[in-house]
């Protein structure tokens, strides 16, 4: 349970909004790199209540701006993407990606307004299949760092996105949540006599049955990972099915992986109402392609989302759901695993009621995420740390995984997908909290 100032400090992320301005002083998943083609149409982007414009220059480079023309102030995404800038349709301004007026048409060729004006504009990197931005204070910038997911630049990676009309933390909540999976998505991970989980083309597999998993955490520099421990169909006596995910705060979690492949999700706020949700499903022998991917989670575009990534399922119609397919075999009768987490999400309400929810044993991971954020965002907006994450010490991002497996009861959990560095921290935290 939460107070209503600290839900508002865990969800607000507008305007001068602590939560806001810690993940600002982040390189933010912005879009996906696909998004934007050279000389191609510029793109409406909003995030953390900012309406922006992203665009790819003639040379490659991306821009990201305020959407609105400084001159009149017109929308910039309807713009002339050319020759190295864009150009507002109403007078002409071009702008380059840097912010900087390049051509002035409607102003006297000696004038020097040209040099004074400046659009604003945030600093892009480009990894992993994304565009990452900046957005908080230029002295406080920290150095860009290859996320998780995304080891080198040879790592398969395929990208499932849509917008999710709710608060960013009751989405987060779900990513961290193992509980809910063996009972809301039950349809596609199904329980198998094998020894570990597995992925078809229709729906994953796990070796167990058991719904009220026990849960271990463990806080970390970069946010926190917990241990869900199942009974296993094989095995039960002596064995734990352990399946281990890692939130790296502010914006992803891992989670466990399969047979197949590695699978991870990003929540970035558009605004306090409205969110980004992306599924990733990364490396791994059996990769899928990024069709196969949208098409495995039900987010087509021209299907599923519209152009502008608005799932056709919304509360108004019910999310589309299908009694018939409950009839027959589907527990939810919504396909595909992110509908039917976004259903729960967002019938949720925009920002969920935190002082009214009822939590048990299952939820130790959500009443840590809370702990966690709440702490971390109280002691940056008072100065008594940096944003969560950034500070000391630092476990390099390409080394932190999520792991599942079946292992021997009284196996330390800790070592299970924690690399050279983290273990080191780890130990010397000494013995895990719970
Ligand atoms: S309003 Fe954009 S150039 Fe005049
Ligand atoms: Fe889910």
């Amino acid at each position: 349970m939460l107070t209503s100032e600290e839900n508002d400090l865990l969800c607000r992320v507008e305007g001068d909004a602590p939560m806001g301005q810690m993940m600002r002083r982040h390189w933010i998943p912005a879009l996906m790199s696909e998004e934007l083609i050279a000389d191609g149409k510029p793109v409406r982007v909003r995030l953390m209540g900012e309406d922006l414009v992203a665009f790819r220059d003639s040379d490659g480079k991306i821009g990201l701006l305020d959407e609105f023309c400084p001159h009149r102030g017109p929308s910039l995404v309807y713009g002339r993407n050319e020759q190295c800038g864009l150009r507002c349709l109403y007078h002409g301004w071009k702008f380059d990606v840097a912010g900087n007026v390049i051509e002035m048409p409607s102003e006297p060729a000696d004038s020097p307004m040209k040099r004074k004006v400046k659009i604003k504009s945030y600093p892009t990197e480009e990894t992993g299949g994304f565009v990452w931005a900046y957005m908080g204070p230029p002295e406080k910038i920290p150095a860009f760092e290859r996320p998780p997911f995304a080891p080198d630049d040879q790592t398969p990676i395929s990208i499932a996105k849509v917008k999710v009309p709710c608060n960013w933390a009751q989405i987060q909540e779900g990513q961290i949540d193992s509980a809910h999976s063996s009972t809301l998505h039950s349809t596609d991970m199904v329980p198998a006599r094998v020894d570990s989980a597995g992925a078809t083309e229709k729906n994953w597999t796990r070796p167990s049955t058991d719904k009220a998993p026990r849960m271990i955490t463990q806080t970390t520099p970069y946010g926190f990972r917990y241990v869900a421990l199942r009974r296993p169909i094989k095995d039960a006596r002596t064995h734990d099915y352990a399946r281990v995910t890692v939130y790296v705060a502010p914006f992803i979690s891992l989670i466990p992986p399969n047979s197949s492949y590695n699978v991870a999700s990003i929540v970035v706020p558009a605004d306090d109402e409205s969110s980004w949700f992306y599924f990733l499903s990364w490396g791994g022998e059996a990769t899928v392609g990024t069709e196969q991917w949208r098409q495995f989670n039900r987010l087509v575009m021209g299907e599923d989302i519209d152009s502008d990534y608005n799932s056709t399922r919304t509360l108004e119609n019910d999310f589309l759901q299908d009694r018939e397919l409950m009839n027959n075999g589907s527990f939810t009768g919504l396909p595909g695993i992110p509908n039917q987490d976004i259903a729960m999400w967002v019938s949720m309400g925009k920002t969920v009621n935190r002082s009214r929810d009822t939590l048990g044993a299952s939820d130790f991971a959500v009443v840590e995420f809370r702990r966690l954020m709440v702490d971390a965002v109280k002691n940056f907006r008072d100065g008594k740390a940096g944003p969560i994450g950034i500070s000391d010490p630092h476990i390099p991002q390409v080394e932190i995984s999520s792991y599942q497996g079946i292992i021997p009861k009284g196996t330390d959990w800790l070592t299970l997908g924690t690399e050279e560095t983290e273990q080191m921290f780890l130990s010397n935290m000494g013995k895990a909290a719970s």
